[in-house]
């Protein structure tokens, strides 16, 4: 891990992890300098206009009800009807549409690559703004464009306080403990639970790092449901030594042992447990089509095609990760909800993978050699996994 980090300004990562992660909020200024927003606004509009982006219009009116929301796909001329002011345009997962925002995860790098959630892009007129309100997750928010007013509470938020009847959780009463106008390239860290409250002061572009934290009900949710597609149907309580009971009414404490039994055995599966939470924890988030369809080829033509092409690109759109109980010995490499046991023959593949967006030839080219490799990659690349350029 490097030393310094300009993203953390004079600190290191790990002051950044071991007193503001999670625990309290955090101002880097020109966390970025020179920073230049790599989305415009029109840009944002034509996203939030389309049916698989994930995007929301927030205005604020005045009167009795002073928030509203509205769910995209938006129609293009939603825009020329809204007022100057006092609206704001967030659109999700802008790291998949723009590029430079998926480089610009590289720079979150202290953090472990499956806790990032998404770049989150928001676009407001001159007061806009989304209200008050806590987030469940970790976020960096960094300024883009303009100039934003940040104001944050770090007190406890009871769960009146909470405007009723709408899409969001706007704070009815908020109290600013401390603020600050971001510009371009300052960057606020917040950890879930504090309050927030961000206002344009003029156009102005956020860009919010979000990360992800699995709730224990979707946890305990998923891996049974993992571990029930595993089990045959014709596993089933037995008693075969049952001895008559006094009363028939009781759910005996044998039955209950049983019962016990089969869910601590069933759960308890260190290495089940490790394989779901990769797959579970590698899905794509949204359902949109994968933007790389490879026709498949033979292990011949493949790698013809890849000294050929030169680069082997890692599919953006897909989430990486691995796990490695003893690197040298194995390593388990997850993509997009599969898994891949790799040995100590291939092991090395897991971090090769994982890390680099790219894989040039002729760095490949020893490593070719040897035909777990070779057959890995030509496994992902018939999965469209990696892809090469001209393709
Ligand atoms: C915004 O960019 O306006 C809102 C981001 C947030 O509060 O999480
Ligand atoms: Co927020």
């Amino acid at each position: 891990m490097e030393k310094t980090l300009t993203l953390l300004g004079e600190r290191s990562a790990e002051v950044f992890l071991k007193d503001y992660w999670q625990k309290r909020p955090l101002l880097i200024q020109n966390a970025i300098p020179g920073f230049q927003c790599p989305i415009t606004p029109d840009e944002l509009a034509g996203l939030a206009c389309e049916d698989d982006v994930e995007s929301r219009l927030i205005q604020e009116h005045s009167g009795p009800s002073p928030w509203s929301v509205e769910h995209g796909p938006l129609d293009e001329n939603r825009f020329s009807d809204l007022p100057e002011t006092h609206w704001t345009l967030l659109v999700q997962e802008c790291n998949r549409y723009v590029p430079e925002l998926a480089a610009l995860l590289k720079q979150f790098n202290f953090i472990p690559h499956w806790r990032v959630d998404d770049v989150m892009a928001s676009y407001a007129p001159a007061q806009g703004s989304v209200g008050p309100h806590t987030d469940q997750y970790d976020v960096f928010l960094l300024q883009a464009f303009g100039t934003r007013r940040w104001q944050i509470s770090q007190a406890p938020v009871t769960p009146d306080n909470q405007l009723p009847g709408l899409d969001l959780c706007i704070m009815r009463e908020f109290i600013a403990e401390q603020e600050w106008l971001l510009q371009p390239g300052d960057m606020l860290y917040l950890p879930p639970g504090v309050a927030h409250h961000g206002v344009a002061q003029e156009d102005c572009i956020t860009l919010s790092i979000g990360f992800r934290a699995p709730s224990h009900a979707e946890i305990i949710t998923s891996f049974s449901d993992f571990m029930a597609e595993q089990l045959d149907a014709s596993q089933r309580y037995s008693d075969p030594h049952l001895i008559l009971q006094k009363d028939a009414a009781e759910i005996s404490p044998a039955a209950l042992k049983q019962v016990r039994d089969i869910i601590h055995s069933t759960l308890a599966d260190d290495a089940a447990i490790t394989q779901w939470f990769g797959q579970y924890i590698t899905e794509a988030k949204s359902t949109q089509p994968h933007t790389v369809e490879n026709e498949p080829l033979s292990l011949q033509q493949f790698l013809q095609h890849y000294k050929q092409a030169g680069t082997l690109f890692r599919n953006e759109d897909l989430r990486f990760a691995y796990s490695a109980p003893s690197p040298s010995e194995s390593a388990t490499l997850y993509i997009d909800g599969h898994c891949f046991a790799l040995n100590s023959e291939v092991a090395f593949a897991a971090t090769l993978l994982c890390n680099h967006d790219e894989l040039n030839y002729p760095q490949m080219q020893t490593l070719l050699n040897q035909p777990a490799f070779a057959n890995l990659l030509h496994t992902l690349y018939n999965l469209s996994y990696v892809y090469f350029e001209d393709a």
